[in-house]
């Protein structure tokens, strides 16, 4: 029978480009997907942008626009990754579109129904300024345990301690910076702690549709009382206006928090895709084959696996079938970060000129089904790229297709001898277990089962030696059997690696002048049949464009503005930074120098075990008593330099504009709260 799949990925928010995270995501995904299709599964894969929520809504405010604008021109920038990498959504929506609006209330209502919904009034800070409610990652604060200043709302950079925002000492608004005020206001709970949900989700998440890891991780959140009763927290899932989201039904003011509606935007965007075909939505859901999957990260298992069920199950409709958790993806061994990214930047990648069925082969042949970090390693990029893809796989092609071409008109033998049939078979033999693999998102290891098939053909290759036998007229049988079994097995390879290399497998059946291949074509041999011209399939990796890719981008030549009265100064490399030694001092004593009216002497604290003398062109901007105490950044491997007044051993930083007569102002830089003397910035 026809498997029906109906496949997501998790909804990005709508306030960025994609990442190299992102990518890895819809990669994996898109390859599971053509796979299930190649196998005759029937499929719809959709995709929507995560509209909603307060980052998005003060991102539009800071940006000048409407939250639905901003949401807009982020939605439209989408079409540039997806088509360049390859990603084979058949719908794109997003969460604030009008499906995505009844569909959440209506689950709502149901869930309303069924008595899982309560009200309580909470306390909550408020931001007497921009008049709203802050969510914790906008309040900061003195940490309540060990004092560091401008912490954040729910745990302490500095010492680690996990606390409420309503904790913090000397609390403000990250937005306005007013000191936020205690109020209270009515919020909307899902009652998870129903003993109803509790059995629901333990039986839903321990019966083997997670991965085992996942699983024992989920079983970690349920919770045994005082009475050895297994307990849910009950799920805060409103948010008061201002706030970009969807009304809450009879409570006027009130907003699904974004993670309520999120989730429910995989159904919005079926839905739309539904509705778009002329076919009913619903039926399908009802369809007890349907198998519904969803593709995330490790961050967002809770809502995956405990509130999204839930929220079906209660509703009455149809729960996910399976949740298939990926790790992260690190650059060179870097944990990615959302501020700094990760230096790879997917459209710099596609500027740059590099195939995207590169880097879908790379991260194939590093993902496995478990919830595991892979690394991109641009060595090791170059080298499977290089070495495996075009030196073991595409290399078949280029060697049989010119003597076919040239010596027999482009047709194939009819039959081929035993032991190329051997091969063959061999070949074939393996289908399964490629998609098998495949099946169970083991992608790493087909790509090695594959790899291991293209090494035994190129061992054939180099045992009959084409190149040889097209110099013997009484060979040319031998040369035709030879190519053709070359042209049979890169068929077979070309069908195996497919779903990973889509565009290139259209290339290969323009080529091999066939239709388009999928898994069962591996077990039939085209016998006597005429291929095209070969076209070149596959450049290697240039190893220098790689590095670009690591590069940032270079500075215009002429800057648009020159920030702070100044052109940026020449690029560098790190190494060129790496030179420079700045590190942490404390100004133990600032003074005065007699007969100078510029400079004040510092005493620093640079951690050695001694201190330094450093005179500083500061005095217009601070007083000693200013001074003395504070913490600063110190080029600490400057060479010494003899002044009227002394040696001076450093350079204290400070900033100010380049024409400091129209534009005074000098500030001498401060480390955040917690830097010690001796601290290297990098
Ligand atoms: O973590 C995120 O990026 C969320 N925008 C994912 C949402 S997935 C689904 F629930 F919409
Ligand atoms: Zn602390």
């Amino acid at each position: 029978m026809t498997q029906k799949l109906f496949v997501t990925t998790a909804l990005p928010y709508a306030n960025a480009g994609f990442h190299i995270g992102h990518m890895m995501e819809y990669i994996q995904a898109d390859i599971w997907v053509r796979f299930q299709r190649m196998r005759g599964a029937q499929v719809n894969f959709v995709c929507a942008d995560d509209a909603h929520g307060a980052p998005i809504m003060i991102a539009a405010e800071r940006a000048g626009k409407t939250p639905q604008a901003f949401v807009a021109e982020i939605a439209a920038g989408r079409k540039q990754y997806l088509d360049g990498f390859h990603i084979g959504f058949d719908n794109w929506h997003s969460t604030d579109a009008p499906e995505n609006h009844q569909l959440a209330r209506e689950i709502y209502l149901a869930l309303r129904k069924n008595e899982l919904i309560d009200v309580r009034t909470i306390e909550q800070f408020f931001d007497p300024v921009k008049g709203m409610f802050l969510p914790d990652r906008y309040i900061k604060g003195e940490c309540p345990n060990c004092g560091t200043k401008d912490q954040y709302g729910d745990n302490c950079e500095n010492c680690g301690a996990v606390y409420l925002p309503t904790d913090l000492k000397h609390p403000y608004s990250a937005l306005s910076g007013a000191r936020p005020e205690l109020r209270t206001s009515e919020h909307y709970f899902f009652r998870l702690s129903d003993p109803r949900c509790v059995e629901y989700l333990q039986n839903w998440t321990q019966d083997g549709k997670l991965q085992p890891e996942v699983a024992n991780k989920v079983r970690e959140w349920f919770a045994l009382d005082e009475h050895g009763v297994i307990r849910l927290g009950d799920w805060d899932i409103s948010r008061d206006a201002p706030y970009f989201g969807i009304e809450i039904p009879d409570a006027p003011g009130k907003y699904f928090y974004v993670w309520l509606d999120a989730p429910v935007g995989y159904l919005a965007s079926l839905k739309n895709l539904f509705h778009k075909r002329g076919e009913d939505f619903e039926a399908y859901l009802a369809d007890p084959q349907l198998r519904q999957v969803h593709f995330i990260g490790k961050d967002i298992v809770t809502f995956h696996t405990l509130f999204w069920p839930a929220m079906l199950h209660f509703s009455g409709r149809k729960v996910p079938d399976n949740v298939y958790v990926h790790g992260f993806i690190t650059v060179g061994g870097d944990k990615m970060s959302k501020s700094r990214g990760t230096g790879i930047s997917p459209l710099r990648y596609l500027e740059l000129g590099l195939d995207a069925q590169w880097l879908r082969y790379y991260i194939a042949a590093k993902l496995n089904a478990r919830v595991e970090d892979i690394d991109f390693n641009p060595e090791d990029f170059v080298a499977r790229v290089n070495a495996d893809l075009v030196g073991k796989y595409i290399n078949i092609a280029s060697r049989a297709a010119g003597f076919l071409t040239k010596r027999f008109d482009g047709r194939l033998a009819a039959d081929v001898g035993v032991e190329g049939r051997a091969l063959l078979d061999g070949l074939r033999a393996h289908g399964a277990t490629v998609q098998q693999l495949y099946d169970e998102r083991e992608f790493g290891k087909a790509v090695r089962e594959i790899m291991l098939l293209a090494d035994r053909v190129n061992e054939y290759v180099d045992q009959h030696k084409p190149w040889e036998l097209a110099k013997r007229d009484d060979r040319r049988d031998a040369l035709h059997d030879v190519c053709t079994v070359c042209i049979e097995a890169f068929r077979v390879l070309t069908i195996y690696l497919k779903p990973i290399l889509p565009a290139l497998a259209a290339r290969v059946e323009a080529f091999l002048n066939v239709g388009p291949l999928d898994f069962a074509d591996a077990q039939r041999a085209l016998g006597s049949h005429r291929i095209g011209a070969y076209q070149h399939l596959m450049q290697r990796v240039d190893p220098d464009k790689l590095e670009a890719l690591f590069e940032a981008p270079a500075a215009p030549a002429t800057p648009a503005a020159a920030p702070g009265g100044e052109a940026l100064a020449p690029q560098i490399g790190i190494d060129d930074f790496a030179k420079v030694d700045l590190r942490i001092a404390q100004i133990v004593v600032a003074e005065a120098v007699p007969g100078s009216s510029k400079l004040l002497k510092l005493t620093l604290d640079v951690g050695e075990g001694r201190h330094r003398t450093v005179f500083s062109g500061i005095k217009s901007a601070y007083t000693p008593e200013q001074l003395t105490g504070k913490f600063t950044v110190v080029v600490a491997n400057l060479a010494p330099r003899n002044m009227k007044f002394g040696v001076s051993e450093g350079m204290v930083l400070a900033a100010s504009h380049a024409d400091e007569k129209q534009h005074p102002g000098l500030y001498v830089l401060e480390p955040w709260p917690g830097a010690t003397p001796g601290l290297r910035v990098r």
